[in-house]
Formats: structure tokens, C-alpha cells, sequence
């Protein structure tokens, strides 16, 4: 019998308990703004199905509210009710038929970066009187020229952790194969997480231990709510990037408590928490921080941010420095950034059965290439 063909690391299978994604390319989550009171509409159809058959591995929604006040704009996706369940069992029944990818909710509360316009509307707070919400947070410690947040008290810690596991229940019954929470990007969590957006003087703010307190709990709460087959991983800001704040040496920390409390994953990320943040941006620019982590953790990463081209994607995880990339504005360039990788790291690849032609074997996305003169 002849060896299989060796094929590019970024095409190898990653199995996260269960769920075993059929590559490496995951689409990150990204905001539409194009929820209706929170449900998913067509656009999220289109959207998401259109990565269901792109050849990635893996598509995650947006950052999707576990309750209304968490939502950073009015059209953000929400996971607090049947009918945002039935909405997304729509679009996870498309995935099952058609898709290859496996697919994730992004489960968050934007805290004190909520209520908000929409994105495309401007980058302006919403107050309660013209539509929006009271906004919230760990500390009364606003966000760059935003009102002050209330301070979370400890029933409504409760709330918002029990909130958090009715989300994970709802993605059960939605059809989702894998949860990712967002504790990144100055949101709820990571707003727990880092100094400068926590000043709180009880067990939930202070040490390392303290911060570290609420989102671990609502991991925890989520991992029990989820079937434990199913992969829960954690988005994480590894920097806030600014004096002060939230740092690598802390993330290390955070992905040893997760890691013992069976976190599936850490997507790398950073940023988010002030807009004083110094940033150098440059191709691949915290593939480090998700190399730092799976080497001294022992934990699946993720990298994500500047990975645009097929050879960078696959020397990240031929060398180890990470287990799955996630590219955001690179596949909505180009949704068929995984067909357009196979080819240059000449892998085959299968694609939805509908685009096969006539003939059940003709499977490579060479027949489907301009000009080309196979069937
Ligand atoms: C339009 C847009 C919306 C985004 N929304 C989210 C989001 O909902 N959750 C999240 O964790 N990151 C969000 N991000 C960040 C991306 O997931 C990703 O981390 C970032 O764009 C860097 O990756 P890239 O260089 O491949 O685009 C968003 C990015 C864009 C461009």
C-alpha cells in the first residue's frame, strides 16, 4: 500500500474533545450589527453560510449577548431567548447539510463598552432616554469619555453568571458544536481581569486571584451547562498594551486556571481595554502570545491577527506556535481564502457537494479554477 500523500500542516485535522475541526482556518468572530432585538437574520444566514462552505475548519458568530444590557449596539446577536435559539438552529441545520466547518457562538457581555450605535452608524454612546441601556461594569471606572458604569453588585454577578448558563444551554439546543467566551478586547470579562477597569475592594478585585475570580467562575458555570464533549475555549486579550494594565506574565496564569478546568482552548488576542494602548502592528503580530502559552501552559491555541497569506498560516502550525489560526479580515476579502490556500500548498480539498459537478469523484477545486478546461 502507498504512504498517504504528506499534506500542509494547515490542513490537518484538530480534534478539541469531541469535535474534531476538519483544518486548522477558523473564521473569528466578527460583529455585524444586523441582529433584530437579537435574533439572526438572513444576513447572518448569508454570512455565516457563505464561511459554512468555504473550506474552513471552524466559523464562530459574533460576540453574542448573554442578556440584552450586554449587547454593545441594538444589533448585536443575542442568546437569552427559544426564538434566538430557533434562528441560529436555522443556520446551524445549514452547516450540518452543507458545510464542512464546524460551527461556534462567541458568548460575551460588553460591561461598560455597551450601548453603542451601530458600528457603520458612528462610534457614539446611546443614552437610556434615545433607545439605550444603563451600562455596567466591575468598577465606576468609565471607558475613555463614556458614562461611568454601575458597579456590578454581587446579585447581579449572580445573575449575569446564571445568564451566561442559559446562553450555553441555548447553544446546545441551537445546534452549536463548540463555545468560545470572549474575556478579550475590554469586554465584560476582561474588564474583571484587568486593573485598570477594576478597582473593586471585595474578593472580586485586587490580587490576581480576585480578578481572575468572575470570569472563571462564569467559565466554570458555562463548562457545566455545555455537554462535556462538546469544546469550551476562552478568547483572551494577552496585553492590555498600556501602563498598568492587564499583561502576559497574568494571561499565563489565567490559562493554567483554565487549562485545570478542562478549557478546551485560549484564542490570543489583545488589546481592547484603553484606547491609549500602544500596538505595533506587523503580519502575525501575536502569534507570540499564543507560542507563550501552548509552550509554558500546555494548552490548544489559537492565533489571531495579521495571518493573511496560506505560507504564513501554515508555518505557524508546522512550527508549533499555535493549533488554529483565525483570520477575520482576510476571509471576508476573500471567502474563498481556504480554497485559494489548498491550492498553493497544493492540498485537495473537498468542497460542498453542490459545486462537485455531475461527476462524484471530481472533488479537487481545480475544475472550478477560471479557464480551466477539466470538467
Ligand atoms: C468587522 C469586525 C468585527 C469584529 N468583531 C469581533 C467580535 O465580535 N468578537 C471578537 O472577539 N473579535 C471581533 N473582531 C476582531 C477579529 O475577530 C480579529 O481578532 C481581528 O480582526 C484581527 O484579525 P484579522 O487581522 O485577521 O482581521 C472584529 C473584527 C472586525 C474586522
Amino acid at each position: 500500500m502507498n504512504a498517504p500523500a504528506p499534506t500542509a500542516p494547515l490542513f490537518t485535522p484538530f480534534a478539541l474533545g469531541s469535535v474534531t475541526l476538519p483544518n486548522r482556518i477558523v473564521l473569528s468572530p466578527m460583529g455585524q450589527h444586523s441582529a433584530i432585538e437579537g435574533t439572526a437574520t438572513d444576513w447572518h444566514l448569508m454570512h455565516l453560510g457563505q464561511f459554512a462552505v468555504s473550506g474552513a475548519g471552524a466559523v464562530f458568530t459574533e460576540a453574542t449577548a448573554i442578556e440584552p444590557s450586554g449587547r454593545i449596539s441594538r444589533g448585536c446577536l443575542g442568546l437569552w431567548s427559544d426564538e434566538h435559539a430557533r434562528a441560529f438552529a436555522r443556520i446551524s441545520a445549514f452547516f450540518a447539510e452543507y458545510g464542512s466547518a464546524k460551527f461556534g457562538v462567541q458568548l460575551y457581555h460588553s460591561g461598560r463598552k455597551g450601548s453603542m450605535l451601530k458600528r457603520w452608524e458612528a462610534r457614539n454612546f446611546v443614552p437610556v432616554e434615545q433607545g439605550g441601556w444603563p451600562i455596567e461594569g466591575p468598577s465606576a471606572l468609565p471607558y475613555h469619555g463614556r458614562p461611568e458604569p454601575l458597579p456590578f453588585s454581587r446579585d447581579r454577578l449572580r445573575e449575569v453568571r446564571d445568564n451566561h448558563v442559559r446562553a450555553a444551554r441555548l447553544a446546545e439546543s441551537a445546534g452549536f458544536d463548540l463555545i468560545e467566551l470572549h474575556a478579550a478586547h475590554g469586554y465584560l470579562l476582561h474588564q474583571f481581569l484587568t486593573p485598570l477597569a477594576n478597582s473593586r475592594d471585595d474578593e472580586y478585585g485586587g490580587s490576581l486571584a480576585n480578578r481572575m475570580r468572575f470570569p472563571l467562575e462564569v467559565f466554570d458555570a458555562v463548562r457545566a451547562a455545555f455537554p462535556p464533549q462538546k469544546p469550551v475555549g476562552v478568547r483572551v486579550s494577552c496585553s492590555d498594551w498600556a501602563d498598568n494594565g492587564w499583561t502576559l506574565e497574568e494571561t499565563l496564569e489565567f490559562a493554567a486556571a483554565l487549562k485545570a478546568r478542562g478549557c478546551a482552548y485560549i484564542c490570543a488576542s489583545a488589546g481592547g481595554t484603553t484606547p491609549d494602548q500602544h500596538i505595533e502592528l506587523s503580519p502575525g503580530y501575536q502569534v507570540p502570545f499564543a507560542e507563550r502559552i501552548k509552550r509554558d501552559i500546555g494548552i490548544p491555541t489559537m492565533a489571531v491577527g495579521l495571518i493573511t497569506e496560506a505560507e504564513q498560516a501554515n508555518a505557524i502550525i508546522a512550527k508549533d506556535q499555535a493549533d488554529m489560526v483565525a483570520l477575520g479580515r482576510a476571509l471576508l476579502y476573500d471567502p474563498r481564502w481556504p480554497w485559494h490556500a489548498a491550492d498553493k500548498l497544493g492540498v485537495p480539498l473537498t468542497y460542498a457537494p453542490p459545486y462537485r459537478g455531475e461527476y462524484p469523484n471530481m472533488r479537487s477545486t481545480d475544475r472550478l479554477k477560471p479557464g480551466a478546461t477539466k470538467k
